[in-house]
């Protein structure tokens, strides 16, 4: 089945879910343009997350998704929100959502979790999941070790589900890629970054706009949980302590309430802005509908003047 078809959405293009940025002004516009938005709960509270749902249905009739952070204590109430709020998809990180599936799907709800290797895709396809989200390590955010390129299709090897390819596409011909490596859909993170409707700072938009190909860099993968970001002095500092073996505790003083202070504060020096090595082919800060009806203008484009 086609991911329009199973998400009941026009485009084939999600937008990642970006921890407190995804919030109903950037979801609602990406679903209105024919795609799926889908907002974040990490760090709301389960009533925050109904309030921002009613906000995005304020917005938009169109479907928009949930992202289930499982490491969230709150994961139990976050589901009840959804379910009570009548929202229909879900994407899941972090883990597997298996004790949530028969609930799940007793209220008709699309369940995508986010996959990183093919062990957890045939899992997630066991327990009966309706897609998945394979993301690649050129993705902003936590990432795995293995590269789109290679992850979607082994991935879609070896499972029936649909798989929605996400890590280093901001384009048609990302998205045709995706297509041809048996992807039914592309998952973009950084590009929506760039968008008029998204809650950043415009000089973070901008520091995207001029990021190079070599722009970003991953901190953390000594403690397991690597993550990308645009480069700064102090990311560059922070892998160089963890390359040397400095204490847990030393590094996180340089983290700690880092994100925050890029994404809302604006702070490019110490603060630290999540995005993927596909930040350096964004050019232009574009409303959410221009950056899909491009996209799939390419596409097309593409399709129709492929020569093998
Ligand atoms: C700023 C930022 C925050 C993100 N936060 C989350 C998150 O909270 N949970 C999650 O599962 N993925 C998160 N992601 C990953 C995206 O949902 C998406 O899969 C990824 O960005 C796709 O790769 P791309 O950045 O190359 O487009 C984040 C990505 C970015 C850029």
């Amino acid at each position: 089945m086609s991911i329009t078809t199973l998400l009941d959405i026009q485009y084939p293009i999600l937008k990642g879910v970006m921890a407190q940025i995804s919030t109903h002004k950037l979801v609602a516009a990406v679903s209105e343009a024919g795609g799926l938005g889908i907002l974040s709960s990490i760090n709301l509270k389960p009533e925050e997350i109904r309030e921002e749902i009613r906000l995005t249905k304020k917005l938009t009739s169109k479907p928009f998704g949930v992202n289930l952070m499982l490491h969230s204590k709150d994961r139990d109430q976050i589901v009840k929100v959804v379910i009570e709020e009548g929202v229909k998809i879900i994407t899941v990180s972090g883990g597997s959502p298996k004790v949530y599936m028969a609930w799940l799907k007793e209220n008709d709800i699309k369940v995508l979790p986010v996959i990183h290797t093919v062990q957890e895709a045939m899992e997630m396809e066991k327990i009966g999941v309706d897609g998945l989200i394979a993301e690649g390590t050129e993705s902003g955010g936590y990432i795995g070790e293995t590269t789109t390129m290679t992850l979607i299709p082994q991935v879609t090897k070896q499972v029936d589900i649909p798989v929605i390819a996400a890590g280093g596409i901001a384009d048609g011909r990302g998205l045709v890629a995706a297509f041809a490596l048996g992807a039914h859909g592309a998952q973009m993170g950084t590009r929506f970054l760039a968008c008029e409707e998204c809650p950043i700072p415009q000089g973070v938009k901008l520091a995207l706009v001029n990021a190079k190909d070599t722009a970003t860099i991953v901190t953390g993968r000594k403690r397991g949980a690597a993550i990308r970001s645009i480069k700064n002095d102090m990311l560059e500092r922070y892998a160089h302590l963890e390359f040397a073996g400095a204490p847990e505790e030393e590094l996180e003083k340089l983290t700690l309430g880092s994100f925050e202070r890029a994404v809302v504060g604006g702070d490019m020096e110490t603060g630290s802005v999540m995005a993927g090595q596909i930040a350096g082919l964004i050019e232009e800060i574009k409303p959410a509908k221009r950056i899909i009806e491009d996209i799939m203008d390419e596409a097309h484009g593409i399709i129709t003047q492929l020569k093998i």
